[in-house]
């Protein structure tokens, strides 16, 4: 390990209270009016907002409302929430984020839009560097999957261009609220969907150019252990706590920078699916991912890429010293939590491909790297052909 720096200062609350604990801690911060921006409705129909609502006013907050940020959210609708920022008479002084990882992405564009000049996008597009300064970002999480609650990353579509990019602002939450029992009344899909992300964020990370940084490897063989062990008990009662608790801790500690401090990761199979979900918005993130990790981890091992590895994980995570077993038990997984593996489980077909393979090429310029194996058109085609 060397020139590591870990930097995560976010008080993270899982408790059965954690609405009302980061309600207050807003509140010591001395904030008197937030922007809450939630998603398509869930919080309403769920109770939360009538909760959240309730605190804010027992603690003397004041607030306006964004509504209608979509999964795979949108950078027209990040514009809306800068300008309710930008506009004086609103007096916003913080971005409250009440949602899943698109509503906690979208949060952390407006909260530097509205200290940046230009338009925000560019950031994006990498023509302008983020701006140095943001307005404090607190956060409810409703959904664990992309640990956008504890981290600095934000991804955002603009479907007219065909582009779904991602952005590091140095801007972590100041407080992030995780209360388990808020996501019972998630539909499996979407627990299945956030088991995956959060694999697929441990495993991109533990896949490494080098294998020196044990501790690091441990932690992230640990969380992925953790994660299947509460995901069979999630699956027989949606309502066990502790198992969801769990899981929540897991999912986030899975990338806010631990699980991969000193390593190299290598990011392939997010890139394609930032690609796959850039070309149809209806396709969730977890969902790609489960498609493209399908293949591309025997695509690896088949090129007798990170060896090791491969042998290190089969061994922990899987209970067996042969790594083509371990990949069997890696699908037999993602059937068990009910992850499409086929493209065409997506809705796409064959002569998508080519589009898929633009798009990712067309980002991959934007600054990408992957240590372990160079997408070039050629290989990520394929890759997705393993995948029909
Ligand atoms: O919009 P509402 O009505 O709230 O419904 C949402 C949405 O339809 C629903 N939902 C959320 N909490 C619920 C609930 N339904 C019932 N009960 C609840 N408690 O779930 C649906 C999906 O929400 P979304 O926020 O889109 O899901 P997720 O958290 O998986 O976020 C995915 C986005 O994050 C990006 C992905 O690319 C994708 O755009 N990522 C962000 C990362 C980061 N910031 O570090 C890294 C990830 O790798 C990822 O790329
Ligand atoms: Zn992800």
């Amino acid at each position: 390990m060397d020139n590591v720096r870990f930097h995560a200062d976010t008080k993270v609350f899982v408790s059965r209270k954690a609405v009302e604990q980061v309600i207050e801690a807003i509140k010591a911060d001395g904030i008197k009016k937030v922007l809450c921006v939630l998603g398509g409705g869930s919080a309403k129909t769920t109770g939360l907002w009538d909760r959240i609502t309730k605190s804010l006013k027992e603690n003397g907050i004041e607030y306006c409302e964004l509504w209608g940020v979509q999964p795979n959210p949108l950078i027209s609708k990040v514009r809306e929430g800068v300008a309710l920022c930008k506009d004086p008479a609103n007096k916003i002084e913080a971005v409250f984020a009440i949602g899943g990882g698109s509503v906690i992405d979208s949060v952390k564009a407006i909260a530097s839009g509205a200290k940046f000049d230009g338009d925000i996008w560019d950031v994006y597009l990498r023509k302008s560097a983020p701006p140095k300064e943001q307005l404090p970002i607190y956060t409810v999480l409703t959904l664990s999957a992309t640990a956008s609650e504890y981290n600095y990353g934000s991804v955002v579509s603009s479907p007219e261009e065909n582009r779904k990019l991602g952005m590091f602002f140095p801007n972590r939450p100041r407080a992030t609220a995780i209360d388990p029992t808020i996501q019972f009344t998630l539909p499996w899909r979407q627990v299945m969907c956030g088991a995956v992300d959060a694999t697929s964020h441990l495993l991109e990370q533990y896949f490494s150019k080098t294998n020196e940084t044990d501790c690091t490897r441990e932690i992230n063989l640990a969380l992925q252990r953790s994660i299947i062990k509460s995901m069979i008990k999630i699956k027989a009662n949606n309502e066990d706590y502790e198992a969801r608790a769990n899981f929540c801790w897991a999912v986030s500690l899975a990338l806010n920078g631990i699980a991969g401090l000193g390593l190299s990761g290598d990011w392939n199979v997010h890139y394609i699916e930032h690609a796959i979900s850039a070309v149809d918005d209806k396709i969730a993130h977890g969902e790609g991912l489960a498609v493209v990790s399908h293949a591309y981890y025997k695509f690896l091992w088949k090129r007798g890429i990170a060896k090791e590895m491969f042998e290190e994980w089969a061994q922990v995570v899987f209970g067996t010293k042969n790594v083509d077993e371990a990949l069997k038990k890696f699908d037999e997984l993602l059937d068990l939590w009910g992850a499409p593996k086929k493209l065409t489980d997506l809705g796409l077909k064959e002569a998508d491909i080519p589009r898929i393979v633009k798009i990712e090429q067309e980002q991959n310029q934007m600054g990408v790297f992957s240590p372990l194996l160079r997408l070039t058109a050629e290989v990520t085609t394929e890759i997705l052909r393993e995948t029909l």
